[in-house]
């Protein structure tokens, strides 16, 4: 195939968001709106694309993480002077160039494929996309000749009653032969109602000069809806997220109830792993197969094992073994690296930690810096003393040990392997393999107090 490059336009305030920040940065489902654009672009064969920047330009670079070229358009006076900026780019390049705006993140690569394949094999100056739509209010008109041909978009400002009636609208997408954009861009004027060069004068521009017009029409416009406001906003998302769940069903993925679950871009999934409602899944999280997830879930940037299941719980940047238990209501903060066949209880947090395989920790404990080796049983309570209020300290807890009921390890401190605390103990000193501590206040009786005292409840005493 011949040089495909695109242009992305994206110089524009997007004053209806109602945002401090530009509009083509609001994401969808984890992802900017204009590296939606940009990766659509790129699968659908682009080898050089260029994005025209202006509005908040520098949070708008900012935002793309994808090698791109930028041009900057430092007045927006139309999208046809958006695309004069990046003349000192195409003048001297063959090919054809793909143009588009930034704020329409549901086309897809298959449509800009199919566009850019069929205006190449035809040889055309221009072709151009465009749908049938019931009502066509704000977008320009597609006006056909004699002979059917498409030889001029007129602008809803500039449109009369008749062409108000056209109900064939331009999608804003477009397929060049760069050497035809060149040429047109030089001709454009701004004399329209809005003072504006209009990149959809090229039409008739090309069309005078002899060139080829292709129209390709979108029996689906979802694709080409562009986001103006909050509302469109989250109805794409909705969409996108419906497309990445699809796909994760077609490759073997139970979703129960998929519209209750968010899963962005670069989450892979297993085949039978089943996901739960209310689970958000995010980042580059991996879940590998045959695992449940959820019900109301949250995790991100984690790698979870095989047959593993987490029950309402929110985990962050922790990798998780297979054949695990995590939930209901655990909490796994950053750098948790979890074993395989571990069970990690309710209301447990951890934090920065790694636990060794079969390791059971099974309700109300915190876990902060610590080691702790395979098959350990922490009882119900166990607090990692981890933070003296300036330095945070490790834990190390060794294989095979058992630690009772609402213990506290105060770190630094380490417990040998094979060794048992006692419950309620406050672990200050090495514990050596093989030994029992306890560290509590021996428990003493007065006989008799409470009657002594008057201090009787409930039932009467006998004096
Ligand atoms: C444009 C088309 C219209 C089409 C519609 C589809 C023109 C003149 N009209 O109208 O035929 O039906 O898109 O959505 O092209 N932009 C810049 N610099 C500028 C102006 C705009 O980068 O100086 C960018 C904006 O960021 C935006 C895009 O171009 O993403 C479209 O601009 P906008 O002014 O909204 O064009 P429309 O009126 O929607
Ligand atoms: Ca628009």
């Amino acid at each position: 195939m011949e040089h495909v490059c695109a242009v992305i336009l994206a110089a524009g305030a997007g004053t209806r968001m109602k945002s401090e920040k530009a509009k083509v940065t609001h994401e969808l489902c984890g992802k900017p709106m204009i590296n939606w654009v940009i990766d659509a672009v790129k699968e659908a064969g682009a080898t050089e694309i260029i994005v025209v920047t202006g509005y908040q330009e520098e949070q708008v670079r900012r935002s793309i993480s994808e090698n791109v070229i930028f041009a900057s358009q430092k007045e927006q006076l139309g999208t046809g002077h958006a695309l004069m900026q990046t003349l000192p780019l195409l003048n001297d390049q063959k090919g054809a160039c793909l143009v588009l705006c930034g704020d329409i993140p549901l086309i897809t690569a298959q449509t800009l494929r199919h566009i850019t394949e069929d205006h190449i094999s035809k040889g055309r100056a221009m072709t151009v996309l465009t749908a049938i739509v019931d009502n066509p209010h704000g977008y320009g008109r597609i006006i056909r000749d004699n002979s059917g041909n498409a030889c001029r978009i007129v602008e809803q400002r500039d449109a009369d009653e008749k062409q108000r009636n056209i109900k064939e609208i331009n999608s804003g997408i477009y397929c060049y032969d760069i050497q035809w954009l060149v040429k047109s861009l030089k001709k454009l004027n701004n004399n329209n109602e809005q003072k504006e060069y209009y990149l959809t004068d090229t039409m008739s521009i090309i069309c005078e000069n002899g060139g080829d017009i292709g129209v390709i029409s979108l029996d689906n416009h979802e694709e080409i809806t562009g986001i103006n406001d909050r509302e469109q906003l989250a109805a794409a998302e909705r969409i996108l997220n419906r497309r990445i769940i699809k796909r994760h069903m077609k490759s073997g993925v139970t979703f129960l109830i998929p519209d209750s679950c968010i899963v962005e871009e670069n989450v892979s999934i297993g085949a039978d792993t089943v996901i739960y409602p209310g689970t958000i899944l995010k980042g580059s999280t991996s879940i590998d197969v045959n695992c449940a997830i959820g019900p109301n879930c949250m995790i991100s940037d984690t790698i979870v094992g095989k047959n593993t299941k987490v029950i309402y719980s929110v985990i962050n940047q922790s990798r998780i073994g297979g054949d695990t238990t995590v939930g209901p209501f655990a909490y796994l903060r950053p750098g948790s690296i979890i074993g395989e066949k571990v069970k990690i209880g309710d209301f447990v947090e951890i934090k920065k930690s790694v636990i060794g395989d079969e390791t059971k920790i099974s309700h109300l404990t915190y876990v902060g810096d610590a080691e702790i080796g395979r098959n350990v049983n922490l009882g119900c309570g166990v607090v990692f003393v981890n933070y003296d209020g300036k330095v945070k300290s490790k834990t190390v807890v060794g294989d095979n040990s058992f630690i009772g009921c609402n213990v506290n390890l105060i770190s630094p401190v380490e417990v040998k392997p094979n060794s048992y605390i006692a419950a309620g103990s406050t672990i200050t000193d090495e514990v050596p393999e093989y030994s029992l501590a306890i560290a509590r206040s021996r428990q003493t009786i007065i006989r008799d107090w409470v009657k002594k005292k008057g201090r009787v409840r409930g039932e009467k005493s006998d004096n």
